[in-house]
């Protein structure tokens, strides 16, 4: 058994000068310095230097040779001043160093895969093979002490906010309601499977219809879908619903929590209530239901300047119904001639047929690959058309079906924002996107699917209106560009649930099989109801300025879904599906 350690490294000050301390770590660097050798050891707290000094303690001094990167030690020492100009004054722990009388060795390590030092620049998979080396990066552990921090956060305002934290079942059913489920074959049900939860949706509404009025969880989700920067197949929710609300209610709870999140977090007065956009505000000045506001450059809706032009596939645009020219105008910034081939390439690559630029020479001609087409006082029209578009003005044009080329123009839109430097990094700009539509066609299925998922409640009269121009009563709430979070007001009346059901191409019997027992409880004396959920790693991700959520998540699985750490997913034994009356069908 070694000592028990009296303190962490990182926390040791000038204040415990001549103190004994016994501390516990890991050798981050050994350097030999004449007769002297000096480790920096490391815990989760920093580190501190210590001495090794053979007329101190000869046999320790030896022992200490011995020590290389990573090893696992335990010493005792006392704390003394470090000898003027060898302070480092990059180190919290810079002007003191422990001159150790006792050296254990915990462990040994071998020569790592990689430098921890330099784990930033090595390949991603490598890193996640080795998690748990690349987790005692300072770097790393920072971002799950603030994640950590945030969840207490989140209980302690949870819980003083009344609501109740209660768990839902992760063997669940599957259902048709939005992404893709893992399923899991059930041994004693043989030839049935279970689906392991895409969100607790179902039973949060069931714990209204329990009784429960308040609910929240820290909830797993588990989703098959292709993964993005910001997705991974199991990730963690916070997951809330109340009853007797309305939207309101939802949006006080969460800007509440955001500002006691970020106080506690970094000491700092967010300011509530969110600026709020419908999702049509948003999609037309964005191009995106996740806008950043970081930034403007909104997009320019520029049909009008373009009704007698002569460039004939801007005209037929403009003769179809849904046809519609979209612009960027940028003027802050010059572009060469290699810049806009680029931008052209890269909205190429976005999936746009083209990206037209004009822009102005000295003498306010246009200039353009289209230049001749357009008249010589375009620049005045222009002008006239926006008082933001001048003679230094470089206008980006998209120009299709209004919602294809307005997604792009988003698309344009962020990359600009980013190639000119608009954004402040330092800013956490949130706000709400409302009024979604209820229901999108989907050109696969040939189907009407819901947007947000099948029991969010329409807007009233609802059904006197055009389908597609029908609002469901969702709300996403966004920061910096990225969805946090979505919820809505629910269906809680079987009548209506049916309604939806069918719309969604659900028909009496299958919406019976799949979501009997959700209509069964509506007609049992169900209360009105809404909620929401945040995603705690995409949360973490943005408070912790990282590029994935991979970089938050402990053990993550790679972009395709693969744990390098464990290799998995994995084949398994022949009798183990056996005992689930399954067989692997070669695929060769
Ligand atoms: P939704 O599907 O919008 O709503 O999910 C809510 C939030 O969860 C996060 N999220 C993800 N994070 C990481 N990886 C993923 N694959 C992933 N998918 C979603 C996002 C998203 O905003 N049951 C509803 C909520 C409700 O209506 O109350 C739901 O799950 O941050």
């Amino acid at each position: 058994m070694h000592s028990k350690r009296t303190s962490t490294c990182g926390v040791l000050t000038k204040q415990d000068l001549g103190n004994n301390v016994v501390l516990s770590g890991w050798v981050n660097k050994r350097r030999d310095h004449g007769g002297l050798i000096f480790i920096d050891l490391r815990d989760r707290t920093g580190l501190i230097q210590l001495v090794f000094n053979p007329d101190f303690n000869e046999e320790v001094h030896k022992l200490a040779h011995d020590l290389r990167s990573e090893y696992v030690i335990s010493i005792t020492g006392t704390i003394s001043e470090r000898a003027k100009g060898t302070e480092n004054k990059n180190l919290p722990t810079g002007e003191i160093e422990v001159q150790v009388q006792a050296l254990e060795i915990l462990n040994k390590s071998k020569g790592l895969p990689f430098s921890l030092e330099e784990a930033g620049k090595v390949d991603e998979e490598l890193r996640l093979k080795y998690r748990y080396l690349d987790l005692r990066r300072p770097e790393m552990l920072s971002k799950f002490k603030l994640r950590d921090k945030i969840n207490f956060a989140i209980r302690d305002f949870m819980h003083k906010s009344n609501f109740y934290e209660i768990e839902t079942p992760i063997l669940t059913k599957n259902t048709p309601e939005g992404a893709r489920e893992f399923l899991v074959p059930s041994r004693i049900h043989s030839g049935k499977f279970y689906a392991l939860p895409q969100s607790p949706q179902l039973y949060k509404q069931l714990l209204m219809a329990g009784g429960i009025e308040k609910y929240y969880q820290i909830a797993r989700c588990f989703r098959d879908e292709d993964l993005r920067s910001d997705r991974q197949p199991e990730f963690t929710q916070l997951d809330l619903e109340m009853s007797f609300i309305e939207e309101e209610d939802v949006y006080s709870v969460i800007e509440k929590l955001f500002k006691k999140i970020f106080k506690e977090a970094f000491n700092k007065d967010l300011e509530i209530p969110f600026r709020r956009l419908t999702y049509t505000e948003a999609f037309e000045n964005y191009g995106s239901d996740k806008p950043d506001l970081r930034f403007g450059l909104k997009i320019l809706n520029i049909g009008k300047l373009f009704e007698n032009t002569k460039l004939k596939f801007l005209s037929s645009i403009l003769n179809k119904p849904n046809g519609k020219i979209g612009a960027l105008n940028v003027s802050s910034y010059q572009f060469t001639r290699s810049e806009l081939d680029n931008l052209v390439k890269q909205a190429m690559e976005m999936g746009a047929g083209g990206l037209l630029w004009i822009r102005f020479d000295k003498d306010g001609k246009p200039d353009s690959p289209v230049a001749k087409f357009l008249p010589d006082n375009f620049l005045e029209l222009a002008k006239k058309f926006n008082s933001e578009i001048n003679e230094k003005s470089t206008l980006f044009i998209i120009a299709g079906e209004y919602e294809d080329s307005w997604e792009l123009l988003g698309r344009l839109r962020n990359l600009l924002g980013k190639n000119l430097n608009l954004i402040d990094k330092s800013e956490f700009n949130f706000s709400w996107v409302t009024e979604f539509p209820l229901v999108e066609y989907d050109k696969e299925t040939k189907n009407w699917s819901a947007v947000h998922h099948p029991f969010t409640a329409p807007e009233s009269n609802w059904e006197s209106k055009d389908i597609k121009e029908v609002k469901a009563r969702a709300y996403d709430v966004i920061c910096n560009g990225v969805e946090l979070g979505g919820g809505s007001i629910r269906i809680h009346e079987s009548d209506l649930q049916s309604k939806v059901f069918d719309l969604l191409g659900l028909d009496k019997d299958t919406a019976n099989k799949k979501f009997g027992f959700l209509l069964e409880s509506q007609d049992l004396g169900f209360p009105p109801l809404g909620g929401i959920a945040l995603g705690i790693d995409r949360l973490i991700m943005i408070l912790s300025g990282s590029k994935s959520i991979r970089e938050v998540i402990a053990f993550p699985k790679t972009a395709k879904g693969y744990d390098p750490l464990m290799d998995s997913p994995t084949e398994v034994a022949n009798n183990r599906l056996l005992e689930c009356d399954l067989k692997v069908i070669d695929q060769d």
